[in-house]
């Protein structure tokens, strides 16, 4: 046995070799990953009927770009996604698509959908490696469409992960593409028809990007080797400190005491030993790169810094942030008197499927914070739709009532302030199958439609887009990837691209008489 001493010794020997090397490698990284070929433009799904909706020129629209990586992919295809639904489904009574006729679905665009599923299926034909990640899928299709995709063909691979065997609660949520290791799509817009022409969602899409790309694989090369490992022998229920809540999570989460805490099984993780928690990064991992903008006018060659964040904590890798720390620091990157605008379909200041129920203050918090001190101004865009969660309300008029808080007194000297608009796309209230029991419904439009689905935050400087909604469970227990960066004409893009929604008529306040009513009454 060695003597105690010699231990420590040689586990901080161990642990700055650690440092050292990571130190390292960012540096060689940043210096070498300038890809004067790395393209990137912002990608939109806008649904049809919206004729009072400013298009912001040269951004791209999701179906052509899935389709142009199905296309162009010559070796690799991965593809994270929560559930498949590319084709669409008007004769099955059991589906949201029931009832309409040709016509109608031609005109709801359902046939991007349908070529987007035969790009794949070209891609699979000439022997693109693909590997298929999803959740369980969702009724009535489940995995019908990825085990198509794959049955008969050896070089195509699908895998169901189920997040709930590991986290307690959970799914796989993150919409990512990634092509010939070079190539990568990272955004709101599911592996669904009515994502590309129903539902109005937001991302990006990078070409040439090795860089990138390299990075966003070594995440699903993480998720893809969970699913092959069997969560009982790697999963522990513990009292998690922080969401002061017991839990279940895998034997590594940083939310186990050290002393008890397993070796990862992943291939790339990090080990920060003695912590617990995950507490915010002082110094995340962030890569400086030239972006070319073709969709943006007034572009700049200059390598700017980017990121990449993830979720849940314990999939992370390398000296990279979680997700909801890249949130937090987009909030908190915006300038004094400066505006930081967010786009989210759900915002909930807890927890939404955990049991018991978890307090969630972290991103209301940093939009007070810069409130109060920044004197910023938050304008908050939440869609507004057939499946909201009840309590939105509740907790949007808690945020609004920063307004009152902040002017409470005039030593504040207030000139920051929250505005919060809900999104409601026409027709959102028809949505469902055609006919439903053999007679006539009314609805105009299928099931999950009419929606505001993107999530993304853009400050003055910083630009933020992610996969998750804005809730809890996405940050702890549910996969999600985002890619920020301070690249000047992506941020001003993305404001644009936010200003267009916010001063559409589409875009309504949330009426602040409501707050004051709850307010005088509790008093
Ligand atoms: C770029 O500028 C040209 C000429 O002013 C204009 O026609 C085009 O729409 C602009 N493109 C973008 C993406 O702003
Ligand atoms: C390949 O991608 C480019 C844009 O990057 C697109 O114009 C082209 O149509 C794509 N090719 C195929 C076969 O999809
Ligand atoms: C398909 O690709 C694999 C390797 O990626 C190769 O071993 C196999 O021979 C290829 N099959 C055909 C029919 O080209
Ligand atoms: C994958 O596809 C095969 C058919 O090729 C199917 O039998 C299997 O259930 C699918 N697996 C998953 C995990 O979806
Ligand atoms: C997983 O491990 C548990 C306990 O070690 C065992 O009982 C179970 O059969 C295993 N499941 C599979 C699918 O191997
Ligand atoms: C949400 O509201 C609906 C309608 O008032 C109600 O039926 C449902 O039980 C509520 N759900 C929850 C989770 O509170
Ligand atoms: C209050 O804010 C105004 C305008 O931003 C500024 O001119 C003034 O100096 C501030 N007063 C104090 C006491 O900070
Ligand atoms: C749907 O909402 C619109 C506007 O919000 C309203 O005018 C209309 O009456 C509603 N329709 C139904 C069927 O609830
Ligand atoms: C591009 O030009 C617009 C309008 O002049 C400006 O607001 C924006 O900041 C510029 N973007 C970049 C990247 O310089």
């Amino acid at each position: 046995m060695m003597k105690p001493s010699i231990m420590i010794g040689l586990f901080h020997f161990v642990y700055y070799m650690f440092i050292l090397s990571n130190l390292a490698h960012s540096s060689s990284s940043s210096s070498s990953s300038s890809n004067p070929h790395c393209q990137a433009w912002l990608v939109q799904s806008i649904p049809t009927n919206m004729p009072h909706l400013f298009h912001v020129p040269g951004v791209l629209s999701t179906g052509d770009v899935l389709s142009w990586m199905a296309g162009n992919s010559t070796r690799r295809l991965d593809i994270i996604a929560q559930y498949w639904e590319l084709l669409a489904s008007p004769d099955d009574p059991r589906s949201g698509d029931y009832g309409y006729t040709q016509q109608q679905m031609q005109e709801f665009g359902a046939q991007e959908g349908a070529a987007l599923y035969q790009a794949l299926e070209e891609a699979a034909d000439r022997n693109v490696s693909i590997r298929l990640l999803s959740h369980s899928g969702v009724y009535p299709k489940f995995t019908l469409e990825p085990s198509q995709l794959a049955a008969g063909r050896p070089n195509v691979e699908n895998v169901t992960l189920l997040l709930k065997d590991w986290w307690g609660s959970g799914i796989v949520h993150a919409k990512v593409w990634i092509s010939d290791s070079r190539d990568v799509y990272i955004g709101s817009a599911n592996n669904d028809w009515k994502s590309l022409t129903q539902v109005k969602e937001v991302g990006i899409y990078f070409a040439d990007c090795p860089t990138i790309a390299n990075k966003v694989e070594v995440y699903f090369n993480n998720l893809w080797k969970l699913a092959s490992l069997n969560s009982s022998d790697y999963t522990k229920t513990v009292f998690d400190q922080t969401w002061q809540v017991e839990r279940k999570v895998p034997c590594w989460s940083h939310f186990i005491d050290p002393k008890v805490r397993c070796k990862s099984p992943l291939p790339r993780d990090v080990e920060t030993p003695r912590v617990t928690g995950y507490p915010i990064l002082s110094d995340p991992h962030m890569f400086k790169v030239s972006i070319q903008t073709p969709g943006i006018n007034n572009s700049t060659m200059l390598p700017q810094v980017s990121y990449l964040s993830f979720a849940p904590p314990e999939l992370l890798f390398g000296k990279y942030q979680a997700d909801e720390q890249a949130w937090i620091e987009t909030i908190k990157s915006v300038g004094m008197k400066e505006t930081v605008r967010i786009n989210t379909m759900d915002w909930l200041g807890q927890s939404e499927f955990m049991d018991p129920t978890v307090f969630w203050p972290s991103l209301s918090t940093a939009i007070s914070e810069v409130v109060f001190s920044k004197h910023a101004t938050v304008k908050l865009l939440v869609a507004y739709w057939a499946h909201n969660i009840n309590n939105t309300d509740q907790y949007l008029k808690a945020l609004l009532y920063t307004n009152n808080l902040c002017s409470s007194s005039k030593f504040n000297n207030c000139s920051g302030k929250v505005e919060i608009k809900y999104y409601v796309i026409p027709g959102f209230n028809m949505t469902g199958p055609a006919i439903k029991g053999g007679s006539s419904t009314g609805n105009i439009y299928p099931d999950f439609t009419r929606v505001n689905h993107g999530k993304y935050a853009v400050s003055d400087t910083r630009a933020h887009i992610g996969t998750s909604n804005l809730v809890w469970d996405y940050f702890y227990t549910t996969a999600g990837v985002s890619f920020g960066t301070y690249n000047t004409a992506i941020v001003s893009q993305l404001k644009e691209i936010f200003d267009a929604d916010w001063n559409s008529p589409y875009a309504v306040p949330v009426p602040v008489q409501e707050l004051e009513k709850v307010h005088t009454r509790s008093i």
